[in-house]
């Protein structure tokens, strides 16, 4: 079966949206109910139109939230009212479902479909269908909706206070750029995590243990490629101290997707990601994640108890289940070091085979000196014997010649 001919669609959408991060505040103006779910909003937008306004409220997010950190109530005020002006949350989600249509580059589920497809059997016979949480769910009419694959609980913002689900994939697509500061990005991400099945892995006893449970990870090519204070291996390294690993990854001149694999426990020791620049350039972006091993002053009161440290492994073990995942998360890169790394692969095996062959020179050369030193050593033998006898015979006829000679002086015979 093929994931573009599915089953029966999901319908399971309109429960009670879960609370996914608390990262954003329901903010008067940010608190418009349930986003739109319509598969299209009637009045259409201009494309420089929809684009302009996801920037601006982008922006004014951002700012709204240095102005909150910086305790400036008046600036925030100022942000909040020029934020409703623009038509608050809600056309900032129009705006986003009509980015989403076909003409402008196709809703962003439908690279996670392609990667899924050889498992699109396998998932459509499952008794329960796989779980998934879609973070930041504008349509239904997105292809994993469509796909009828999953049983999906999709939330959106404002988010509610309950949590205590667990799912298969978590779909973060367009949500993590819109989280205004790094430490609430870090903070998402590392919250994906509380839910997902850990144990899901176990419990899938086939190919889908080799994805699932997994997050489907999207965010604007910039954000990765051009930013001064992250790059894909810094994601990389940062996912895999929260136990993620990386099985695709998709650039294209607007996106970059990835899909991860949740497997190992999280290294809360090496959450050490402050912001800190790794690809400085003037025509870079400010784009950041930040991953502290401590949450964000912000986000404390309303940690919930941590979880139980069962799944901590002696920390010997656990270093290395740490370092195989990182070394793992880095083969598994497609980008740069991959590139880097294939490079060296080849410059050792041409070096290899040029020693290899500088070896096999020189053993013939060996072989070619010891048959000439014996040919040699033999043939100088042969000449001395042969001398040797020569004047061996010189002598003994100088004998017998001084013998007659001596005979005839002495008056002999
Ligand atoms: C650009 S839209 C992305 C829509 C869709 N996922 C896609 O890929 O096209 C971003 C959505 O994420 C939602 N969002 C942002 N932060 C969120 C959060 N912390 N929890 C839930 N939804 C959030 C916004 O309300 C918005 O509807």
């Amino acid at each position: 079966m093929s994931v573009e001919k599915p089953g029966k669609p999901d319908k399971k959408s309109s429960g009670t949206p879960k609370t996914v991060t608390k990262v954003l505040k329901n903010r008067a103006g940010l608190s418009n109910g349930r986003p739109p779910t319509a598969a299209k909003p009637s009045a259409s937008l201009s494309h420089k139109k929809t684009r302009d306004q996801i920037r601006s409220h982008h922006q004014l997010n951002k700012q709204l939230a240095t102005a909150e950190a910086k305790g400036d109530d008046a600036e925030a005020g100022e942000l909040i009212k020029r934020i409703e002006d623009l038509g608050g949350l809600q056309s900032y989600q129009l705006a986003s479902i009509q980015g989403q249509a076909k003409d402008r580059g196709g809703d962003s589920s439908s690279v996670l479909m392609q990667w899924l497809k050889p498992l699109a059997e396998q998932m459509a016979l499952r008794e329960h269908k796989i779980r998934m949480l879609e973070v930041g769910a504008l349509s239904m009419a997105n292809a994993c909706s469509k796909s009828g694959l999953f049983d999906i609980e999709r939330i959106d913002l404002p988010v509610p206070d309950s949590d205590k689900t667990q799912f298969d994939i978590i779909s973060l697509s367009l949500v993590l750029n819109f989280v205004p500061d790094p430490e609430g990005r870090g903070e998402m991400l590392r919250r994906t995590c509380q839910f997902l099945n850990k144990h899901a892995r176990r419990a899938f006893g086939d190919e889908l243990q080799a994805i699932f449970p997994a997050l489907f990870l999207v965010l604007p090519a910039p954000c990765i490629v051009n930013s001064r204070y992250i790059n894909e291996e810094r994601l990389t390294c940062m996912m895999a101290s929260m136990g993620y690993v990386m099985l695709q990854r998709k650039l294209t001149a607007k996106l970059v997707y990835y899909l991860w694999q949740l497997r190992d426990k999280p290294r809360k020791d090496k959450q050490d990601f402050p912001k800190k620049q790794v690809n400085p350039g003037a025509s870079r972006n400010n784009f950041c994640v930040v991953l502290n091993i401590t949450p964000p002053l912000r986000d404390r009161t309303q940690q919930r108890p941590t979880r139980p440290t069962s799944l901590d492994a002696p920390a010997t073990l656990a270093d290395l289940t740490n370092t195989e995942n990182r070394i793992e998360a880095l083969l598994s890169l497609n980008g740069p070091v991959m590139v880097l790394f294939r490079d060296m692969t080849n410059q050792i095996t041409t070096l290899r085979t040029r020693v290899e062959k500088a070896e096999a020179e020189t053993r013939d050369l060996r072989t070619h000196v010891d048959l000439t030193f014996e040919s040699f050593a033999a043939e100088t033998t042969k000449v001395i014997k042969e001398t040797n006898a020569k004047c061996q015979e010189v002598i003994d006829s100088n004998d017998e010649k001084m013998a007659a000679a001596t005979m005839r002086v002495e008056g002999g015979p």
